[in-house]
């Protein structure tokens, strides 16, 4: 007999690199202004890796940072899953790294790859091991450095993405009320064109070579734009739907850094109260899977979201993926 144990989520956490490189700094690289990038974007600043920073050592700041909040012991971590799309390597996987990292040497731990719904995918995923009883303790840590990937020469990519990390501690519910309200997944691998970064490597010198491309994201702003505002409100009011509940009803709308004018345009479409809406693509851009889980750990310590609380989450990104969840986020989670 399948169990379904609920799930809590019993800490978030999250890292940005200290180096910021603001609008005015772009412009010197690419024929811009901040004031292009303000209107277009909403983005000021994004912090970036620099020297040999990558997305492990985010993560691991990001990890530790939620793991001495809730003082859980690295040892007693069952499951670690990282959400990324920019690992350091190509294996060892991020998570194999954190987890030697952290000290974690009990933990069973792989990637998985959703670009900016990265965190919704992992939840699904720790809902799933925690709800069957086969794990207990599920860190996720959601890390991303795009910095390394744009092309610094093009205008329109390289103004977007910026640098960081998130982390979320999961667990068996101590009180037997579930924190995962609904969640609610989708993949459009026919899209995938839209946002892509292609690790063409090279063929073996004996045989007919490859076309080699340059390790440069591609992102088709427009595309990208229209792809959101076609399905997303759907999929946003399915998950309200599936959970008997309104937009109104939802104390904080979570929504991906990606774009200040798509946040605007999702608020007014599904009926979110503008008040409750967390943005904080301003100083930080688009960072990707790290997006959700830092715009929520930073709003929970800065006193704009008061706990306890329900919360809409919502990521899209390069797959083209989507995720939703709603959520319960307790008292003394960050
Ligand atoms: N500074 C100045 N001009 C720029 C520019 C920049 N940083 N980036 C693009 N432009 C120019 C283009 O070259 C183009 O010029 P042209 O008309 O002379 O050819 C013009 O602005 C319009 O380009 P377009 O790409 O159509 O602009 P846009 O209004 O769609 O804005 C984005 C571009 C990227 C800001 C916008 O499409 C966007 O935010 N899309 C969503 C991207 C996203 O969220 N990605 C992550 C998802 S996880």
């Amino acid at each position: 007999m399948p169990k379904n144990i609920p799930v809590m989520i019993s800490g978030v956490g999250y890292y940005v690199p200290k180096t910021v490189v603001t609008n005015d700094e772009i412009s010197t690289l690419v024929d811009t202004s901040d004031e292009w990038i303000r209107t277009r974007t909403g983005i000021e600043e994004r912090h970036v890796v620099s020297g040999s920073e990558n997305s492990v050592f985010l993560g691991v700041n990001a990890a530790n940072n939620v793991l001495s909040h809730t003082k859980v012991n690295p040892l007693d971590i069952d499951l670690i899953i990282s959400a990324t799309s920019i690992p350091a390597k190509a294996y060892p996987s991020v998570a194999c790294e954190i987890q030697t990292q952290i000290g974690a040497d009990n933990a069973v731990a792989f990637d998985v790859t959703a670009a900016c719904s990265g965190l919704i995918y992992a939840m699904s995923i720790a809902k799933a091991y925690i709800s069957s009883g086969m794990y207990k303790k599920v860190l996720l840590v959601m890390t991303d450095a795009n910095s390394r990937f744009v092309d610094w020469s093009d205008r329109s990519v390289c103004c977007i993405f910026g640098d960081g990390a998130g982390a979320m501690l999961l667990e068996p519910s101590v009180d037997g009320v579930d924190d995962i309200i609904e969640i609610d997944l989708t993949a459009m691998g026919k899209l995938g064109d839209y946002i892509s970064l292609e690790i063409s490597g090279k063929n073996c010198p004996l045989v007919k070579p490859n076309e080699e491309k340059p390790l440069h994201i591609h992102m088709a702003g427009r595309d990208v734009y229209k792809f959101v505002m076609t399905y997303l409100p759907e999929k946003i009011n399915k998950t309200l739907e599936n959970a008997h509940m309104l937009a109104d009803e939802i104390d904080y709308f979570i929504p991906h850094q990606a774009n200040l004018r798509i946040t605007d345009a999702l608020t007014e479409r599904i009926g979110f109260n503008k008040e409750r809406v967390i943005e904080n693509i301003q100083k930080y851009g688009n960072t990707s899977a790290a997006s959700v889980p830092i715009a929520m750990t930073e709003a929970i310590q800065e006193g704009k979201i008061q706990l306890p609380c329900t919360a809409f989450l919502t990521g899209f990104g390069a797959g083209m993926t989507c995720g939703n969840a709603i959520v319960r986020l307790r008292k003394g989670i960050a």
